[in-house]
């Protein structure tokens, strides 16, 4: 494993601790859960599927996928976020493979499931384009695609004025210090291409060059309602309104 994708790692792993204390993490409320998992079954389908969660953490889709009656492999480069989401399955009563490893380098066959799912994962990596084609390899053909990624952070100054008033909050509420980040700054030595956030047509554009078809991109406006709602005070005074997109696609037959 290269520096970058160690420092990663390990930032990960320290982060894995308090990284269900910060409310847009987790599920806020019962029309959430089920607006995530109708959208879940409306983009792969059936749940006879073999399913990869590539960066899945503490297991947020993971589970719920489990829960959903689909086979689910979770796969992370932390060995703590994968403890925590070993832990949380077992702790609900639902079978999850967890495994170790880096989403630019799948350890798996060529076509190996039935569809290939992430939520917040892209941006942490130092080369999307590899990892795209990484995820389409690991796809059957006719497997599907589908991720979650917010749109760019607006940086205008009362934007960030905003951010470090909420700080505040989280360094209380969340026993974390939010302005000790791995990801602001030259701490990580490499540029991330979508630190921060991506628009969507930049996203759209990489799958269909990486050769994935009926390619779309769906702002979750329905999602993002439900998680405000349930965010408490200091979250809706921070939180700023940059959409979290649904990205689907297919690997040709
Ligand atoms: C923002 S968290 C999202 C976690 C989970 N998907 C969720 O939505 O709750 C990003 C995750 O990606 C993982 N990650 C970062 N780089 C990775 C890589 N190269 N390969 C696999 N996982 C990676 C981190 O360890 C972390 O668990």
């Amino acid at each position: 494993m290269n520096d970058v994708k160690s420092e990663i790692k390990n930032y990960w792993n320290e982060r894995s601790s308090t990284f269900d204390l910060s409310p847009g993490h987790i599920i806020a409320n019962r029309k959430e859960e089920n607006a995530w998992k109708s959208l879940l079954q409306d983009k792969i389908g059936g749940n006879d599927k073999k399913i990869l969660d590539i960066g899945a953490g503490t297991g947020f889709l993971s589970i719920m996928l489990a829960e959903m009656g689909y086979e689910v492999v979770g796969l992370d480069i932390s060995e703590e976020m994968m403890e925590r989401a070993k832990n949380k399955a077992m702790g609900q009563g639902v079978k999850v493979e967890f495994k170790l490893g880096d989403a630019e380098n799948l350890p798996f066959e060529t076509g190996s499931f039935d569809a290939l799912v992430n939520r917040a994962v892209l941006w942490t990596l130092p080369d999307p384009k590899k990892a795209i084609a990484e995820w389409r390899r690991v796809l059957k053909p006719g497997g599907k695609l589908c991720f979650f990624l917010h749109e760019p952070h607006p940086n205008g100054v009362a934007d960030r004025v905003r951010r470090h008033f909420g700080n505040l909050f989280i360094l209380i509420a969340e026993r974390r210090n939010p302005w000790n980040t791995l990801y602001d700054g030259k701490k990580l030595g490499v540029e991330l291409p979508f630190r921060g956030g991506v628009e969507p047509s930049v996203i759209t554009k990489l799958l269909e060059e990486s050769g994935l078809k009926n390619v779309s991109a769906e702002p979750m406006v329905e999602i993002g309602r439900f998680k405000r709602e349930g965010l408490p005070l200091y979250h809706k005074i921070i939180a700023s309104k940059h959409a979290q997109y649904c990205y689907t696609a297919v690997n040709p037959k």
